[in-house]
């Protein structure tokens, strides 16, 4: 099962892909989690990027693009995928589409979870993340104790890219840039739109029909 969650800055990939791990097996692929991983290691690639995510600005393309080349080879992805931030450009999805040929796959559902723009401003500003991957919301998924990891106890940090001014590009550069995939996908007849907009319950019921077909 080879699947892409497609939507904007906010909507709820990573929260839903964490969902769909265990029930699916297999693995999430942020593009995000594996930048900002090299960003922490400070790596010569994570800096490059981080003044690209900093600013809320995409990373170029030939990096991403090799990320994913090397990233679907590995073991754990022979079952499947969920592709969480990739791809986010017309010609990173061409990329992928070109990769996925050569190795005899393709892939089966492309997920968009649309959420107004008018909603992912707060989620974002609230959000809230932990090291070992958790995710919180000061108001939508608060954390037991103020600032406090519910699963290891560290402390939570929020992320760079998480103030308003590079919310503001990331949503403009999600219109301009990545958007244009839904029609991409669409014409692949891969797509299937799902509301973002209830909880995070109601919107895995979702995903998991269109998996469960
Ligand atoms: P990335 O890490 O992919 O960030 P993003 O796409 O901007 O998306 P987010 O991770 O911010 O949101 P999400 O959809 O995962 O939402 P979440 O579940 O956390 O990329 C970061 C940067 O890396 C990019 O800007 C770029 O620079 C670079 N990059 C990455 N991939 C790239 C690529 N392919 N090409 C070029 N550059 C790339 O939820 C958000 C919040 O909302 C949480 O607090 C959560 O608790 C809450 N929430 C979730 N669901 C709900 C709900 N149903 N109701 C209420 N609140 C909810
Ligand atoms: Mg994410």
């Amino acid at each position: 099962m080879d699947l892409i969650l497609l939507g904007p800055p906010g909507a709820g990939k990573g929260t839903q892909a964490k969902k769909m791990i265990d029930a699916l097996h297999i693995p999430q692929i942020s593009t995000g989690d594996i930048l900002r991983a090299a960003v922490k290691d400070g790596t010569a690639m994570g800096l490059e990027a981080k003044k690209f995510m900093d600013a809320g600005q995409l990373v170029p393309d030939s990096v991403v693009i090799g990320i994913i080349d090397e990233r679907l080879k590995e073991d754990d992805c022979a079952k499947g995928f969920i592709l969480d931030g990739f791809p986010r450009t017309v010609d990173q999805a061409a990329s992928l589409t070109e990769m996925l040929d050569k190795a005899g796959r393709k892939i089966d559902h492309v997920i968009s979870i649309d959420v107004p723009d008018s909603d992912l401003m707060a989620r974002l500003t609230g959000r809230w993340m932990c090291t070992c991957g958790a995710s919180f919301h000061k108001l939508f998924n608060p954390s037991k104790v103020d600032g406090i990891c519910d699963l290891c106890g560290a402390k939570l940090y929020q992320r760079d890219d998480d103030k308003e001014a590079a919310i503001s590009v990331r949503l403009v550069n999600y219109h301009n840039q990545t958007a244009p995939l839904i029609d991409y996908y669409g014409a692949k007849k891969v797509l299937r739109s799902i509301p973002g907009t209830g909880t995070p319950d109601e919107i895995y019921a979702a995903i998991m029909a269109v998996v469960n077909g």
